[in-house]
C-alpha cells in the first residue's frame, strides 16, 4: 500500500503513513504562470493499493485531486482510495433557489469517475456521499476531540445550535459530562440572548463543539454570551478550521480560553489529529 500526499494535507498524510507503516509518496505540485496546476508523483510505478490524501477545498486543491487520481492510475494503481479530510462544497447539497447547481453532487460525481473507495471526516451533510457509486464512509471526529479534552477538565459540552446537538452529546458522553445546545432568543429589535437551552453555565468550564468554523462569528458571539453569563472558561473545538480572513486572530483575541481544530485542514491550531481514526478505518478494510 502507498500513501500519496497531495499539497493540502502533507502532515496528515505523513502521520497516516507512519500509523499504517507504508511508504509516503510525495506529489510535487506547482502552478504554471497562468495559474494552472501541474503535479508530478515522485515514483516510477505504484502497482499496489494507493491512498490519496487531499482536500477538495479550495478549488485549486480539487483540481489537484483530479490530476493526482489520473497520475496514480497511470502509475498502475490496483485500487485508489480517496481520503478527503475536508470535503469542499458539501454545504450546497441541494438546490435552495431555482437555477442553482447541486454543487456537492457534481463534485462527488467527478471524483467518483476514478476511485474505488472514499473516506471523509465529518462531511457537512452525509447524504452527499450517496452521490458516490464506490464504497464510502464518513468518520466522526468526536472520539479524538473527546480524547484531547479528557484531562482538560470540561464540565459541559455545547453545540452552537440544536441541529448539531448530536455532536455535543457524543463528545459529552465520552467525557462523562452533560451536553446542551445554545439557543438564540430575540429579546427586542436589537437584542439577542444566546444561552444554553437547559443548563446554567455559571462557574462551569464549557466546551463548544462544531463541525466547522468559517468566519468565527458564531463562536465569538457564543463565547462572549457565555462568559457574560458567568461561565468559568469557554473553549471551542471544531473538526474543520476553515478560518476565513483573520478568523484565528478574531477567535484567539475573543473571550475564548482555547481554540482547537482537527488537522483535516492544516493550520496553527490544528492540534487534534485524525490520522489514527483514518488508519483504523483503513486497517479494517
Ligand atoms: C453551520 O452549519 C456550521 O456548522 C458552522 O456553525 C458555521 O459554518 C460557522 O460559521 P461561522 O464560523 O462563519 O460563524
Amino acid at each position: 500500500m502507498f500513501i500519496v500526499s497531495g499539497s493540502s494535507s502533507r502532515d496528515l498524510a505523513k502521520e497516516l503513513s507512519l500509523a499504517l507503516d507504508c511508504p509516503l509518496i510525495k506529489a510535487s505540485t506547482t502552478r504554471f504562470p497562468d495559474g494552472e496546476c501541474y503535479t508530478r508523483i515522485d515514483a516510477e510505478s505504484l502497482e499496489d493499493d494507493v491512498i490519496i490524501v487531499q482536500n477538495t477545498y479550495p478549488d485549486g486543491n480539487l483540481v489537484e485531486m483530479f490530476l493526482l487520481q489520473d497520475a496514480v492510475r497511470g502509475l498502475g494503481a490496483k485500487s485508489i482510495t480517496l481520503v478527503i479530510p475536508y470535503f469542499g462544497y458539501a454545504r450546497q447539497d441541494r438546490v435552495f433557489k431555482p437555477g442553482e447547481p447541486t454543487s456537492a453532487k457534481i463534485m462527488a460525481k467527478h471524483l467518483d469517475m476514478d476511485c474505488d473507495r472514499v473516506i471523509t471526516i465529518d462531511i457537512h451533510k452525509e447524504s452527499v456521499l450517496d452521490y458516490f457509486t464506490c464504497p464510502h464512509e464518513d468518520l466522526k471526529a468526536a472520539p479524538v476531540i473527546a480524547d484531547y479534552f479528557r484531562d482538560r477538565r470540561i464540565d459541559i459540552v455545547l453545540s452552537p445550535d440544536i441541529g448539531a446537538a448530536g455532536r455535543a452529546k457524543d463528545v459529552g458522553d465520552r467525557l462523562g459530562v452533560p451536553h446542551d445546545h445554545l439557543q438564540k432568543t430575540r429579546l427586542s429589535g436589537t437584542e439577542v440572548r444566546i444561552a444554553p437551552a437547559h443548563f446554567d453555565c455559571t462557574g462551569k468550564r464549557v466546551l463548544i463543539v462544531d463541525d466547522m468554523i468559517s468566519t468565527g462569528g458564531t463562536i465569538v458571539a457564543a463565547a462572549f454570551a457565555l462568559r457574560e453569563a458567568g461561565a468559568a472558561s469557554v473553549s471551542v473545538a471544531c473538526t474543520h478550521g476553515v478560518f476565513v480572513n483573520n478568523a484565528i486572530e478574531k477567535l484567539t483575541s475573543s473571550s475564548l480560553d482555547a481554540v482547537l481544530c482537527c488537522n483535516t485542514l492544516e493550520n496553527e491550531v490544528s492540534n487534534i489529529s485524525v490520522a489514527n481514526l483514518i488508519a483504523d478505518t483503513i486497517r479494517r478494510g
